[in-house]
């Protein structure tokens, strides 16, 4: 089928991401239930030549972006080979990753060999004690350590992600936009989504309005860019910043008519929406020696039952999904 990237509302989907985990290394409150969560066994997960087939299917019916997540993407063995049999895939233009710094100075100069060529790292406050507060763990110096290595290999922009949650760390957006003065790096702020497990509540939530508000007071020639169609974030730019800042609005003001993203979990399974809680196994279609062919009918069926956007902030906190730290953002 030509067309088993296209839903039935004509967006054409041609960015995967690739959980090749759910293990971390660190503990993120909005990211990881207090209590952890079941762990794959290991059986379960795809294996690499699992994910360079399917990587390979999607590709040739027209994916031309490839982002790498987790949990960790970092943690797993095998992510030099993924990246370099993922790099070589004929019509990849991107391969990416999001990844949480933790140990990635050390890795990235092979990563970048074997051809990722964008990364976007999550730093959530400048505090190593907040930090600390925030991941459950130590490792502050690290991520900004993997964040200065990132730009000196050339990587521009380098995405920060920086989820922004009430009380805890929305009294360091200015001096995440101060850092965007010397360094290339994109900014992003990140409205707080709910999640199995994070204890999601709407006074947590800091909407974008109020977060460009706060920007606009103490910067004064804060420009908006042109983004694109399929861009989850609205870009900005403050007069004479090298870097830029930009804001990714899932909960007041979704982007989801422009959607070109699906979703493949670690344990293989397909999932067309981040919010939508419908997924359908390709591991195992895959596993009893299903071809091409069938794999492309189970995954066109799916994309063609992708709704037109997610349910709205209250009900999407309502209803049963995994926790993030499966799913990968
Ligand atoms: P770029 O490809 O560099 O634009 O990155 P990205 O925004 O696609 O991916 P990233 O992993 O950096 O995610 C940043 C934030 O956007 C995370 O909070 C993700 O959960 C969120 N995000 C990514 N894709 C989607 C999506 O399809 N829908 C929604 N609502 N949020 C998304
Ligand atoms: N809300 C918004 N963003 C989140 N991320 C993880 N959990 C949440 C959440 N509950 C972000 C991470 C990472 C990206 C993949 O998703 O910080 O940057
Ligand atoms: Fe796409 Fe679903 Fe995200 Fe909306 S919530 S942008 S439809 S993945």
């Amino acid at each position: 089928s030509a067309d088993m990237l296209i839903d039935s509302f004509g967006r054409f989907h041609n960015y995967l991401r690739i959980s090749l985990t759910e293990r971390c290394n660190l503990r993120c409150q909005y990211c990881m239930p207090a209590d952890g969560v079941e762990l794959i066994p290991s059986p379960e997960l795809l294996t690499h030549d699992e994910i360079i087939r399917l990587a390979e299917l999607f590709v040739s019916e027209g994916v031309d972006k490839i982002r790498l997540t987790g949990g960790e993407p970092t943690i797993r063995k095998d992510i030099e080979g993924i990246c370099l049999h993922l790099s070589n895939l004929k019509g990849l233009k991107t391969l990416a990753m999001t990844t949480n710094g933790i140990v990635l100075a050390k890795k990235l100069p092979k990563l970048k060999e074997c051809g990722l060529n964008a990364i976007n790292i999550s730093l959530d406050t400048l505090v190593p004690a907040k930090f600390e507060f925030m991941t459950r763990r130590k490792g502050h110096g690290r991520v900004m350590e993997s964040i200065n290595a990132a730009i000196e290999l050339g990587y521009n922009p380098v995405k920060v992600n920086c989820v922004v949650m009430r009380g805890i760390n929305d009294d360091e957006i200015c001096d995440f936009v101060e850092l965007t003065r010397e360094k290339p790096i994109n900014v992003r702020f990140i409205e707080f989504m709910p999640f199995d497990g994070n204890v999601w509540n709407i006074k947590k939530l800091v909407p974008y309005a109020e977060m460009l508000d706060r920007v606009r007071q103490r910067f004064k020639d804060v420009k908006r860019l042109q983004d694109h169609t399929t861009d989850t974030a609205k870009n900005f730019k403050i007069d004479g910043h090298c870097g830029t800042v930009s804001f990714i609005t899932s909960m007041t003001e979704h982007f989801c008519s422009g959607c070109n993203r699906l979703r493949l979990l670690a344990d293989g399974n397909f999932k067309v929406c981040l919010f939508g809680p419908s997924e359908v196994s390709l591991r195992d279609p895959l596993r009893a020696g299903q071809d091409n062919l069938v794999l492309k009918e189970i995954i066109g069926a799916a994309v063609k039952r992708k709704k037109a956007a997610h349910a709205g902030m209250f009900d999407i906190a309502k209803t049963a999904n995994r926790p993030m730290i499966h799913i990968g953002g």
